[in-house]
């Protein structure tokens, strides 16, 4: 069973067995009848974030479950219930239109809603921990559905249980949503300010045509050239190695974590060390934002993991950075 349509990276990975299924019910007689026992399996939503390195010798489980509802409603907020396989960005353009506020900084990102608390999607000053009120997951060893409230969820900066102790033992079906009726805009992201000067409002509407303005400037499209997004996670160091490291590169993106550690920018790091643009083989590294690496046609996976690799290397030996994946090899 082809995968590359179930992927943006685009790699044409196969699978021994696929099981798509369209509502809760379905995937608990399913697991009521198979037992995953000892199969290798996979749960897998949008393909935005992972790499394929190989074919993939086990059973892909693939929601496709629909559905967006108000649930809950007043005056300052609505809870909103949408299906694992709704469209991320679509879902973002129903509330930006409907005036929910809250996820307009999260416009224009791959993927699906059952794959945002996954790993916490992140992007200009919000992060989706903000918005996401609980969850429902069925256990694929016990096969009922469990809810998850937010502080379940141990949510981090790319992070959340589900990619740590919970790793493939639960299948998301729903996620909750509480959005607000009465925004309060988040511009600390210094672009967005600069550009939401060319509009006479700041609204929703006018937030997420920025976004998509200032993403499309730089992101790849995955339909065009098959990616992951960022490769990387931007790398939290301790303050006082980063201070080494300024003294030495007084250009060097840095934002404060907490008092004790810094984040650097990933994509600066690989940018000097020489790798935006090149390319090896049918990988490369975006022209324009060097966190981003791409196929440039039939990349295989291991080709793209080579390159990963390499790009680790060489910014471990020149800044003594270790670069952490944030996409999941599989
Ligand atoms: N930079 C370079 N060269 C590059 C890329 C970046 O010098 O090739 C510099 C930029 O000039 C800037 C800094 O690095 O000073 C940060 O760059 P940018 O604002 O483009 O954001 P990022 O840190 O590279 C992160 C997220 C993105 C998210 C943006 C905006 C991670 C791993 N990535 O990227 O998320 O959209 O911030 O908030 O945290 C994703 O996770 O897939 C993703 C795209």
């Amino acid at each position: 069973y082809s995968l590359k349509a179930y992927n943006t990276f685009g790699i044409d990975a196969k699978a021994n067995y696929f099981f798509q299924f369209d509502t809760v019910d379905e995937i608990q007689s399913f697991l009521n009848d198979n037992t995953l026992e000892n199969v290798n399996y996979l749960i897998l939503g949008g393909g935005s974030n992972l790499l394929f390195t190989d074919d993939y010798d086990g059973l892909v489980l693939h929601p496709n479950i629909k559905g967006i509802k108000i649930i809950e409603e007043n005056d300052d907020s609505v809870l909103v219930k949408a299906g694992a396989n709704e469209d991320w960005d679509e879902f973002v353009a129903w509330a930006v239109e409907n005036n929910y506020g809250g996820i307009e900084n999260l416009s224009n990102i791959p993927g699906v809603v059952g794959a945002v608390p996954v790993q916490n999607i992140g992007a200009y000053g919000v992060e989706a921990c903000h918005v996401v009120e609980k969850l429902d997951a069925i256990s694929i060893e016990s096969k009922k559905q469990v809810e998850f409230q937010n502080f379940h969820c141990e949510f981090d900066y790319r992070d959340s249980i589900f990619k740590k102790e919970y790793k493939n033992l639960f299948i998301i079906t729903h996620v909750y949503f509480r959005l607000t009726k009465k925004p309060e805009f988040n511009l600390e992201y210094g672009a967005i300010k600069k550009e939401l000067e060319n509009y006479n409002e700041v609204n929703l509407k006018n937030i997420r045509e920025v976004i998509i303005k200032i993403r499309e400037s730089k992101l790849p499209d995955p339909e065009v050239i098959g990616n992951a997004g960022s490769f990387f996670k931007n790398p939290i160091v301790e303050t006082r190695f980063a201070e080494k490291l300024l003294a030495k590169y007084p250009n060097c993106p840095n934002y404060e974590v907490d008092n004790k550690n810094t984040k650097l920018a990933a994509g600066w790091l690989i940018e000097q060390c020489g790798w935006k643009g090149k390319q090896v083989g049918q990988a490369g590294v975006h022209k324009d934002q060097a966190l981003v690496l791409v196929n440039l046609g039939n990349a295989k996976g291991y080709e793209v993991l080579r390159l990963a690799n390499d790009i680790k290397k060489s910014v471990l030996i020149k800044f003594g950075v270790k670069l952490e994946m944030e996409v999941n090899a599989i």
